[in-house]
């Protein structure tokens, strides 16, 4: 048991899918899992082990931001034995070929954070998620006849930021969208000689002013969730 977990030591699998909000961990626990049985509930933040065709896979809710996902992570990579981590969260899109709904594998992940620094004190960091996952994800969306995009994103450390046009910096240098998580996750995967990859749901545009209900992108996120499975069974 650790700080934030309390599952004993082999409760987890060596993959964990990390959504944000760990209602979303129940509801993949219950869909798409055989046998899943919660793990952990400390402060709400549910997670739970089962199969996927057969192979054992655990589900767990990261939180929002990089403090959040980085106890997580950490906890997770460091205590439990945990090979690999699939962020599967929402984005919003900085560039106006994304359309809501369109599907995001991060490559890499920039910020307006500080987590490198905790790293790398005299440079700048760039965070790489795990090459194989990115190619198998990307293999697997492409033969569901989706085709994700892939790319830069940014790992936002303000969610309502008071500058509203700073985004377009960001944009111009092809960032494709923001969220809140995978500078940190990525960054602890490299530092210690783990896997990640983040896949991200379009929930909105920063571009168009679109947005989803918190129903829609209930059912939206299927597709995700299924490349990421296939992912973690491969
Ligand atoms: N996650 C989904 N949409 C987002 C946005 N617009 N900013 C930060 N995180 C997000």
């Amino acid at each position: 048991m650790t700080p934030h977990i309390s599952a004993q030591p082999q409760d987890f699998a060596k993959t964990v899918l990390m959504p944000g909000d760990p209602r979303r961990a129940k509801f993949i626990a219950e869909n798409y899992l055989t046998d899943a049985r919660l793990v952990t509930d400390v402060r709400g933040m549910l997670g739970y082990t089962g199969t996927y065709k057969g192979k054992p896979v655990s589900v767990m809710g990261s939180g929002m931001g990089m403090p959040s996902i980085g106890i997580y992570a950490t906890e997770l990579f460091k205590f439990y034995d945990v090979e690999t981590i699939m962020r599967v969260g929402s984005c919003g899109a900085y560039q106006d070929d994304l359309k809501l709904y369109d599907i995001i594998l991060a490559q890499g992940a920039s910020t307006n954070g500080n987590f490198g620094a905790h790293f790398m004190p005299t440079g700048t960091f760039s965070a790489l998620c795990d090459f194989e996952l990115l190619y198998t994800a990307y293999n697997v969306g492409a033969k569901k006849g989706v085709k994700p995009h892939v790319g830069n994103v940014l790992s936002s450390d303000i969610f309502y930021h008071p500058i509203p046009d700073i985004w377009k910096s960001w944009s111009n240098l092809n960032v494709l969208a923001v969220e809140m998580e995978t500078y940190a996750l990525y960054t602890l995967a490299q530092s210690m000689g783990k896997k990640a990859l983040s896949l991200l749901t379009v929930s909105d545009s920063l571009v168009t002013m679109e947005e989803t209900s918190a129903k829609e992108r209930e059912a939206s996120f299927t597709a995700m969730m299924e490349i990421a499975l296939e992912t973690a069974y491969e």
